[in-house]
């Protein structure tokens, strides 16, 4: 597959900028999440992992100011100058690759212009990240280009900031994390205070990752995340006057909630406990993966699912359905709505010889319920970011 995208790519780009010159092509994948949502930005942890599904860029540098993208899966062009770098309002795709040249530029790195086709087999929302896939490629491209010697974790955080600055979501770092740190069969536990990580093995026997995609795009999804972002922030802010040793939601208990939170405002209180609530219940869950208790983790990703849509309010009707449909079937170990919500995927850990099955039923009926397409996806575990020619 990814010597066809590679073949492909670069005959295009001899074809559209009939360069004498074969480009650098740089592989970066999107990425699941098994426990641990809207917890990243919170100080907490996350276990997400690389997937088989990836953001393709072919790039190589001019000589001079001018930047030309192609889009080839939308077949769509854009052009500017290193002199005019900004977000551009009208389409997103640019912007995340423009995102990453910025950050280059705000290091005062001495900038190169510089041709690109962009490919994706990465379905837009559908909560895989995307959109960090093509940041991370970017910033991984230019760094090799330009021999900027970044590390992987300042390219991660370059990457985040891209999506921050020029796609306006203030994100927190896990889907850059995972798309560049990925290893092939295992999941990351990343402490998003420290960015301490620990590589656990995912290869359950038998179990596969089943990606449910609703095709619903909700359209307050960035705004929302926004939203949930400073009503957690108003949380500490409250519990910070009571106990200043407080810098975030990780580390704050139940306790402090029921007293400084609680009895301000509901509704920050329910946002809030979910987070903390979710802090915990990730490091059990990975107890429970090191253990080989995957029923434990299943159960707990159901429970993850609950708290999202009732107390955190990010799920839509459509995930709510899929999760519930899969509820009490005992070939389903665990399934939950994944990324920043609003729509896109569910994960689901299902015995391998019961899809089928599952996709018989539950398509169907998704489509009579919903009148929408419901998409899968079986998703491998791989690694990350990656020169491929
Ligand atoms: C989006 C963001 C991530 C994270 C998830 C929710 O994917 O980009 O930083 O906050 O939502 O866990």
């Amino acid at each position: 597959m990814q010597n066809i995208i590679a073949t492909k790519l670069a005959v295009t780009f001899n074809e559209v900028f009939k360069n004498t010159k074969d480009p650098l092509i740089v592989r970066s994948p999107g990425r699941v999440n098994i426990i641990g949502e809207h917890t990243d930005y919170n100080d907490g942890f996350v276990l997400p992992a690389a997937i088989d599904k990836a953001a393709y860029i072919a790039i190589t540098l001019r000589d001079d100011d001018e930047i030309h993208l192609l889009a080839f899966d939308l077949n769509e062009t854009f052009s500017t100058s290193l002199k005019d770098l900004k977000p551009v309002e009208d389409i997103s795709w640019p912007n995340y690759i423009l995102g990453a040249v910025a950050q280059f530029a705000k290091k005062n790195i001495p900038l190169k212009g510089f041709n690109a086709i962009l490919s994706s087999d990465v379905p837009i929302g559908a909560g895989l990240s995307s959109s960090a896939a093509v940041e991370c490629a970017t910033v991984f491209a230019l760094n090799t280009l330009l021999h900027t010697n970044f590390s992987k974790i300042e390219m991660v955080q370059m990457a985040q900031k891209a999506e921050h600055e020029y796609a306006g979501v203030m994100c927190g770092i896990m889907d850059q994390f995972a798309s560049i740190m990925g290893k092939h069969n295992h999941v990351i536990k990343l402490d998003c205070r420290s960015l301490d990580y620990e590589y656990v093995p995912f290869k359950l026997d038998g179990i596969k990752i089943l990606l449910l995609n609703t095709n619903v795009k909700h359209s307050l999804a960035s705004s929302e995340y926004n939203t949930r972002r400073q009503e957690c922030e108003k949380a500490v802010a409250w519990i910070q006057v009571f106990h200043p040793e407080v810098n975030s939601l990780r580390d704050v208990s139940e306790v402090m909630l029921d007293e400084y939170v609680l009895p301000k405002d509901k509704l920050i209180d329910q946002r809030s406990r979910f987070i903390v609530q979710e802090i915990n219940r990730l490091q059990k869950g990975c107890e429970d993966l090191i253990k080989g208790d995957i029923n434990a983790l299943g159960k707990k990703m159901f429970a993850t699912h609950d708290g999202l849509s009732n107390m955190y309010g990010v799920s839509c009707k459509e995930l709510d359905y899929l999760v519930d449909f899969v509820r009490n079937n005992d070939t389903v170990i665990g399934a939950r709505m994944m990324g920043g919500g609003f729509g896109g995927c569910t994960i689901n850990l299902v015995k391998e010889d019961s899809i089928e099955q599952l996709l018989m039923q539950i398509q169907p009926a998704y489509e009579k319920a919903t009148g929408l397409q419901l998409d899968y996806y079986i998703a491998s575990i791989e690694d990350g970011t990656r020169i491929i020619k």
